[in-house]
């Protein structure tokens, strides 16, 4: 059991308050619904998994590097943040990677990732000397190699390996099974196909082999497995090619606890433990312990997050078992958080506004789109006497919530608001009407 509530969350008769300020004060200056990031429960998380990291490597006599997956919420005051914690950022499209460079983080600390990576996001990549890119199929090789030698450099490159390991917590965000689109094949070999042809082109630099399983895995055998896969290869490689690969990177997708009845261990004690499992089986291999990097996102700014709304209509139905669930309608819904409808993702959530002695009741958080897949919260206990104007917080959406964010039903996005640096401000603005309309040419 942990709290999923931010770090800085305290609770008292007033209701919620984050990063020292109460929740319906940050409603009322801000409007709902909102984000509202607790900047130090951010950079805490950042810096915790970059000293584990570090610290495990030491023992190893490895670096091991941290990078930031931005696709979980990408924004230039975050990746500031995290870049200020000694984090890396791992990008996955041009517009992700232009906001890392305008974050000011330096080309040589960005990743970039893709299956289907465009010229200008290459040429961008390699204009701006990022760190690596990350090869995802065999003709990226001849496309990449081309692209570099055009722009007179040798492209730093990894190659993204599927290693056959089913992990994740939905389907939808498995990655390393043989059927989905990521990565090279260790199975039928384009893996190493790729690896020899990477080797044999002088405008590439293969700087080592990456594996990303999937996420939400709370588990770490399914990263240890890939690991193992990963070593196997490498010693294959060495063996046979002569070539000892100096890197590793095991990927994102480390869980969090979304709800109390959750249990997710803390991500700095997995790195560093998985960082002591790949050391072991390196020597075991017989092969030097390798250089490591690790790609979470969901763990670093997810439980960072807490989405305020507004409550609106309040109203009992009855169930098929005689029961009664109470559906509570707030000012958002799933355009501003569509994990619940589409991977089943279960939240929690509780009045912020003020305190509440009335029974709970079975209810549901549903939004205000016109679908009935609209659900924030599935099943959640919440005060009887709920209702219209009371403020409800549901904590870790900071990951793939604003991101994945829509205008449904013209509905503006809400804005994002740091607090615990500073005067709460916006770090991104709430999307207007007149935004929605800006791009409506007549
Ligand atoms: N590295 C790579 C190559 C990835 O594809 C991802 C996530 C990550 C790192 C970061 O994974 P994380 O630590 O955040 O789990 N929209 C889904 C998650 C999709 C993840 C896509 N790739 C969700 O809301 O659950």
């Amino acid at each position: 059991m942990s709290s999923p509530w931010s770090r800085t969350s305290t609770w008292d008769d007033g209701g919620l308050t984050i990063g020292g300020r109460r929740a319906h004060e940050l409603a009322d200056r801000f409007g709902t619904p909102s984000y509202v990031l607790d900047v130090a429960d951010l950079r805490s998380r950042c810096r915790e998994v970059r000293e584990a990291a570090e610290r495990a490597g030491a023992e190893h006599g490895v670096p091991v590097a941290i990078y930031y997956a931005s696709k979980a919420f990408s924004a230039t005051a975050v990746l500031r943040w995290a870049h200020a914690e000694g984090l890396r950022v791992d990008t996955a499209s041009l517009g992700e990677l232009v906001t890392a460079l305008r974050a000011g983080v330096p080309g040589e600390a960005i990743g970039l990732h893709g299956n289907n990576k465009s010229v200008e996001e290459i040429d961008t990549a390699l204009a701006h000397g990022v760190g690596r890119l990350v090869i995802d199929s065999l003709p990226e090789i001849d496309l990449v190699a081309e692209r570099a030698r055009a722009a007179g450099v040798v492209a730093p490159v990894m190659v993204r390996v599927t290693t056959g390991v089913h992990a994740g917590g939905h389907e939808h965000i498995a990655t390393a099974h043989e059927d989905q689109k990521f990565g090279l094949s260790l199975a039928t070999g384009a893996a190493r196909e790729a690896i020899d042809r990477i080797l044999a082109t002088p405008e590439l630099h293969l700087l080592g082999l990456h594996s990303h399983i999937g996420s939400q895995i709370l588990a770490t055998d399914g990263f240890v497995t890939a690991a193992r896969a990963l070593l196997r290869l490498r010693a294959q490689v060495a063996a046979e090619g002569g070539v000892l690969l100096g890197e590793l990177d095991l990927g994102g997708g480390f869980g969090v606890a979304y709800t109390p009845d959750d249990d997710a261990p803390p991500v700095p004690d997995v790195v560093a433990a998985l960082v002591g499992e790949v050391a072991a089986a390196a020597r075991e291999l017989g092969t030097p312990v390798p250089a490591l990097s690790f790609e979470p996102g969901r763990a670093l700014v997810g439980p960072a997050v807490t989405t305020l709304y507004r409550v609106g209509t309040v109203k009992p139905v009855r169930l098929d078992d005689g029961g009664e669930r109470v559906y509570v309608s707030v000012d958002g819904g799933m355009s501003d958080n569509i994990r619940t409808i589409l991977y089943d993702a279960v939240y929690t959530a509780a009045i912020a506004s003020r305190t509440s002695d009335a029974p709970p009741r079975l209810s549901r958080v549903v939004g205000k789109h016109c679908e009935s897949g609209d659900i924030v919260v599935r099943d959640v206990m919440l005060p009887g006497d709920i209702g219209a104007g009371d403020l409800l917080a549901v904590p870790v959406t900071g990951a793939y919530g604003r991101s994945l964010a829509s205008s449904y039903n013209q509905l503006p996005r809400p804005g994002v608001v740091a607090v615990g640096d500073g005067e709460p401000r916006e770090i991104v603005r709430r999307e207007t009407i007149d935004d929605l309309l800006a791009l409506d040419l007549g």
